[in-house]
């Protein structure tokens, strides 16, 4: 193959490569509305101890999760969740039977939910 055709063919590489990242986007899109319902609905309701406003939990080594970055929230959950493979590294009572339900949507959901209010976490928000 010339330079030229490779030159030629690269754009096109890339524009396959942009066009596969946004389907997946778009598959996977989190529904904060449906993290809200979640997080209200689940027993007891996550706010019970993280705070009405997710920002001033009901005890001080409880963690605010109020503007956290979305992926932490939800590689957070994840781990809770697979409390039983040793790889993900995360092993609390409390927070493993409150994930131990939910879907990876569903935690996407909670993530963008709880990654959309205003809280201290993040200096930009
Ligand atoms: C009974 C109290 C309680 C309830 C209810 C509860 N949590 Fe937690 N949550 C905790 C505690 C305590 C921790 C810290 C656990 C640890 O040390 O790993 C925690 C940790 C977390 C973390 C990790 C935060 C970080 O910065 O690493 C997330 C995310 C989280 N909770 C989300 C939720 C969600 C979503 C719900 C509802 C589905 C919920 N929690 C319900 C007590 C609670």
């Amino acid at each position: 193959m010339s330079r030229t055709q490779k030159l030629q063919i690269l754009p096109r590489i890339f524009l396959g490569a942009v066009l596969v990242a946004a389907g997946i986007g778009v598959g996977h899109a989190a529904d904060a509305e449906h993290g809200k319902a979640l997080v209200a609905a689940a027993q007891p309701p996550c706010a019970t101890c993280h705070g009405a406003d997710f920002k001033t939990p009901i005890d001080p080594s409880y963690p605010k999760l109020a503007g956290q970055y979305a992926d932490y929230l939800a590689h957070a959950l994840t781990a809770y969740r697979d409390a039983s493979n040793p790889m993900m590294g995360r092993n609390n009572a409390v927070m493993a039977a409150q994930a131990a339900h939910l879907s990876d949507k569903d935690i996407a959901d909670i993530a963008a939910y709880l990654a959309s209010l205003p809280g201290p976490l993040v200096q930009e928000k």
